[in-house]
């Protein structure tokens, strides 16, 4: 390197400095930081590598837990609860498939329960028929009355059975998610009057008295058939859970948007507690005393379907010892989802 010599205050250049250093010590210098610094960035590399192998790990072993859950669901474990917490996501997800679990079990549930019931349902005939008929066989020169008591039993049987199917087949039938209305405008007077009609003869038998109450003329879009049957399960029960010479109300109301059925007895009542179930299939309130009276638990479950499937509401309101009052309301114009 070289570089002028000048006195201050002078322009003339006096000499010339000359410098010379050797730059082996820098290259020297330069080759060690290029060897080491390929060996940090190796490491450093090889630690990244590897902190993002655990890293991925720790991310995808919540998914994998999920996933071997859900594979547990399809071959059939379904009572594993899901706890994965490892982070936000991993925990909202797994509570969404355990809410999700749960509801599937309800459904498997009640699936299994009502396979059961109906199992046992249509068998208590069948059994009845076997020891009728049994007992007609193991007997010899029975008298002709006592195979007439028999036969008119085992046909008592076969009528329960056959009502039993009835109802069932009713129920599939709304079940069926889209099911389709036979929707027709119908003056809905003259069907309540008509229904109650044909429950006269019943009620007589008991002495009850039916009274029709109609606060104006009501014409509504409905299935007539789906509807009757909902109406009349409701005035079938007034009448059959009620006393000797009781009451039985039966009131249609309407305002601008719906009409307003109210089945009002002066029976047994429903206690409190048993209030939220009676529209559950084949729930009876006191099985013992229900058995003596007859039926199965559908009649409720089926007004409710007809009822629900009409966009409509029903109720119940109840005084143990003092009567029921059931209310229904449906929409007077239909409108398909
Ligand atoms: N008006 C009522 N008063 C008192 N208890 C009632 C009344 N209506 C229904 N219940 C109770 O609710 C239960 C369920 O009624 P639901 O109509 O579904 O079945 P059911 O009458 O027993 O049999 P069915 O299938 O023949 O109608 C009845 O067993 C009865 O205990
Ligand atoms: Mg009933």
């Amino acid at each position: 390197m070289t570089a002028p010599i000048t006195i201050p205050g002078e322009d003339q250049i006096r000499g010339v400095m000359l410098a010379s250093v050797s730059t082996d010590s820098i290259e020297d210098s330069l080759d060690v930081l290029y060897t080491q610094g390929s060996v940090i960035i190796g490491l450093v590399m090889i630690f990244l590598t590897i902190v993002a192998v655990f890293a991925a790990d720790r991310v995808v072993r919540p998914l994998h837990q999920i996933a071997a859950t859900i594979e547990n669901v399809s071959a059939g474990y379904s009572d594993d609860v899901l706890h994965v917490d490892t982070f936000t996501e991993t925990k909202s997800i797994s509570e969404a498939i355990n809410k999700m679990m749960g509801r599937l079990k309800l459904l498997d549930d009640s699936r299994e329960e009502f396979v059961s019931n109906v199992s046992h349902e249509l068998k208590t005939p069948m059994t009845s028929m076997k020891v009728l008929a049994d007992s007609l066989l193991e007997q010899e020169n029975l008298p002709v009355e006592m195979y007439q008591e028999f036969m008119g039993d085992i046909a008592k049987e076969i009528d329960r059975e056959n009502k039993i199917i009835t109802d069932l087949l009713s129920l599939v039938k709304m079940d069926k998610k889209g099911q389709t209305l036979n929707i027709e405008s119908i003056n809905i007077n003259e069907l309540l009057e008509q229904i109650l009609k044909r429950l006269k003869p019943i009620a007589e038998k008991k002495n009850v008295e039916i009274v029709m109450e109609s606060f104006r003329p009501v014409t509504a879009e409905i299935d007539e058939t789906k509807l009757s049957l909902a109406i009349s399960n409701l005035v079938e029960n007034a009448v059959k859970y009620n006393h000797d010479n009781g009451w039985v109300h039966v009131s249609l109301n309407a305002d601008h948007k719906f009409f307003y059925v109210k089945v009002e007895d002066s029976g047994i009542g429903i206690p409190k507690e048993d209030q939220a179930h009676v529209f559950e299939r084949f729930f009876r309130v006191d099985k013992s005393h229900s058995r003596e009276i007859g039926g199965t638990g559908l009649g409720l479950a089926i007004a409710r379907n007809a009822v629900i499937a009409h966009r409509g509401a029903i109720k119940v309101y109840s005084e143990e010892g003092e009567g029921t009052t059931f209310t229904v309301r449906i929409p007077l114009i239909y409108t398909a989802s």
